[in-house]
């Protein structure tokens, strides 16, 4: 079935999610960038706002008891120094504003794409309901690279949002359209426990993955508004942060004795600690460059 502009309304989920690694591998899977010997990351999760509009039974958003809404939010300080930590090792990455929220409720996220967009690529995920043709048009004109919308609704949004990008001079591809809107069991295909916060779906079993490799450490990381930050965007549970960059310099915890000791599980498939011993995230999808570098940083 076609929509007003031709869109194949009909969707399959695994090819929504094949597309967006293969649209993620040249950012993912760069060649690995090198300070001092040690691989950095290649790609910054940033959680702007502990607050979200939505409860989607498949998200741990919607339990309180796990990520209640605390509207707490990323301040421009924290910004200004993460920004300063990362010029000081010449990052080379880009940055996701996805996390623990959604994203476009924060106040100032134009003034934070300003910023970090002088230097380096953005995408933001959306669930796209604070979304308007201005917002739009703030947004692309505020550095921001990429515009990814969770449809969570269903066919309907494609129309929605497809006439609000030709209201405006964007890019078409400045948006990314993706269908989320799926329930039963062909949706519970791409769904994670999100480190054993979600039983939903017919997900895989917590021990078929006990013994698997992950590489999410290698070329991921995860900085709450607070600054706090996780190994992985899986760790909804947020009890063990690696460090805080409010405190720490970024490469400081980034290359620190809780990141490395993570990292040398995870390469060894041995997930036994929390937030690990509770995920069932298959955790090599990316990395494998990242993986093979971290490896041989340590030999030397
Ligand atoms: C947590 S949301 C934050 C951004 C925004 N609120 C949104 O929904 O797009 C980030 C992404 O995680 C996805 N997501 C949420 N719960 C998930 C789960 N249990 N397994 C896999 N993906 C999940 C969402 O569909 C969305 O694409
Ligand atoms: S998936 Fe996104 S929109 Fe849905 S509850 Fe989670 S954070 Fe909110
Ligand atoms: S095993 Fe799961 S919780 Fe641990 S780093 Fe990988 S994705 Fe994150």
């Amino acid at each position: 079935m076609n929509n007003k502009f031709g869109h194949n309304t009909i969707r399959d989920p695994k090819i929504t999610i094949e597309k967006n690694i293969e649209r993620k591998k040249p950012i993912l899977d760069r060649e690995p960038q090198l300070f001092l010997g040690v691989p950095l990351p290649s790609w910054i999760e940033l959680s702007l706002i502990d607050v979200c509009n939505r409860d989607c039974s498949f998200c741990p958003k919607s339990d309180a008891n796990i990520a209640p809404n605390t509207y707490m939010k990323m301040e421009i300080k924290l910004i200004e120094k993460m920004i300063s930590d990362l010029k000081r090792i010449k990052f080379e990455g880009s940055f996701t504003m996805c996390g623990y929220g959604e994203p476009l409720l924060h106040p100032n996220i134009s003034e934070i794409t300003n910023l970090i967009g002088q230097f380096w690529g953005i995408e933001i995920v959306t669930n796209g309901d604070p979304l308007t043709k201005k917002k739009l048009i703030e947004l692309y004109n505020s550095k921001v690279s990429k515009l990814v919308v969770s449809m969570y609704d269903g066919p309907e949004q494609i129309d929605k949002f497809t006439d609000m990008l030709n209201e405006t001079n964007i890019p078409k591809d400045f948006m990314v359209l993706r269908d989320r809107w799926h329930k039963g069991e062909e949706f519970s295909d791409y769904i994670t426990n999100r480190a054993g916060t979600v039983t939903n779906g017919k997900q895989i079993e917590v021990k078929e993955m006990k013994d698997k490799k992950c590489f999410y450490p290698a070329y991921h990381v995860q900085i709450d508004w607070n600054g706090d930050i996780y190994i992985c965007p899986h760790d909804w549970q947020r009890r063990n942060p690696v460090g805080n960059i409010m405190q720490t310099d970024f490469f400081e915890i980034w290359n620190g004795k809780i990141h490395n000791k993570y990292r040398k599980m995870l390469f060894k498939g041995k997930r036994d600690e929390l937030p690990c011993s509770t995920c069932n995230c298959v955790g090599t999808v990316h990395g494998s460059k990242h993986y093979i570098k971290w490896l041989q940083s340590w030999i030397k």
